[in-house]
């Protein structure tokens, strides 16, 4: 069922929900979540069932503003506080080491926990609703409201494709970040980019006042966790990057015959074949990151097989686009 997400007595009755144990999806400013009261073991099993995910990725927590920081982490290190300070609320999870006790199956069992507390107003007002109840609930875990794997979600109806009517969608409109979070382990002594995001690496060390470490070179690995595995937001059909003239090239290769391909480029290709659907990736990273989910929904909407899109340009605006567009392609 969707709701409008920013009536009070909506948010009311959304907050109820969590507290009772039950799952809501509400929107982030990134993509829309599916929640649960964090505090509860037997309520994130929900999302993990429901999402058909692994039980030992561990999900991101989300707070209603840095003063929840004590209730689940353990410590907050000088440089984790730099971060916080500057970007939340905001598209930044930090990864923390964890409270004893607390949010155990919200982190799948690891010893750390990822904090997030969001900038939209809905999520925000729904933070601070359930941390009003009583008793209250001071976290909300959640993953973002799509199937294990499959592309996430920047709408309300883009969950209920997913979800089906029964489960409570709190629409807030679409995200207008578009991308996961930036998420920055805190946990290891030195700051560690474990997802880029739309926060670029500059904005992110100059914040911290260090050097952000790449998980790949690092004595023990981070856990296994769905965001950063090779193969993950892939759509229905298979994504290839190729540049502008490969694609073009691929494209004459085809000519009338061309047919089940959706093509997602900046510059404008030319095909003989009517069958060919095409839109165009904007010149900016941040507006590409804004429709990137929806455009690749689209495309399995329509029903194609190939979705061939032109590589991003290599420069730090577009690390993130860049490193959902590789693991779509790695699908
Ligand atoms: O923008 C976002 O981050 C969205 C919205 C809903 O907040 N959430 C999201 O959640 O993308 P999810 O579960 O799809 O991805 C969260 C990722 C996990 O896959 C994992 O990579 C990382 O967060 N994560 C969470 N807790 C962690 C931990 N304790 N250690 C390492 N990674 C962790
Ligand atoms: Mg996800």
């Amino acid at each position: 069922m969707i709701l409008a997400g920013s009536e009070s007595a909506v948010i009311e009755q959304a907050a109820r929900t969590i507290a009772a144990g039950d799952l809501v999806a509400f929107p982030t400013e990134t993509v829309y979540g599916l929640g649960a009261d964090a505090g509860s073991d037997p309520a994130v099993a929900k999302i993990f069932a429901a999402k058909g995910r692994p039980s030992d990725h561990p999900l991101i927590v989300h707070v209603a503003d840095m003063w929840a920081l004590p209730l689940f982490a353990a410590e907050v290190p000088e440089f984790a506080l730099r971060l916080i300070k500057a970007f939340w609320p905001g598209p930044l999870t930090i990864i923390l080491p964890r409270r004893e006790g607390v949010a155990t199956a919200a982190a799948g069992g690891h010893p750390t926990i990822g904090l997030r507390c969001p900038a939209h107003p809905v999520a925000h007002a729904l933070l601070r609703t359930c941390a009003q109840l009583q008793p209250p609930v001071r976290g909300i875990a959640a993953p973002s409201a799509n199937k294990f794997g499959r592309v996430s979600p920047t709408t309300a109806e883009h969950v209920q494709q997913e979800f089906g009517d029964t489960l409570l969608v709190l629409d807030g409109g679409p995200c207008h970040v578009g991308i996961e979070s930036s998420i920055v382990d805190c946990s290891r002594g030195a700051p560690v980019l474990l997802r880029p995001g739309t926060l670029t690496r500059e904005q992110l060390e100059t914040a911290c006042g260090q050097p952000l470490l790449q998980p790949d070179g690092l004595p023990d690995p981070a856990p296994r966790a769905s965001g950063t595995l090779e193969s993950h937001y892939a759509p229905t059909a298979r994504v290839r990057l190729m540049d502008a003239q490969a694609l073009q090239t691929a494209l004459d290769v085809l000519g009338a015959e061309a047919s089940d391909i959706a093509i997602y480029s900046r510059v404008i290709l030319q095909s003989r074949s009517a069958k060919v659907l095409r839109r165009r990736m904007p010149d900016d990273a941040q507006e590409t990151a804004r429709q990137l989910f929806a455009v690749l929904r689209e495309f399995d909407a329509h029903g194609v097989r190939l979705i061939w899109v032109e590589t991003p340009p290599d420069t730090p605006q577009w690390e993130g686009v860049r490193d959902r567009l590789r693991r779509a392609a790695a699908g």
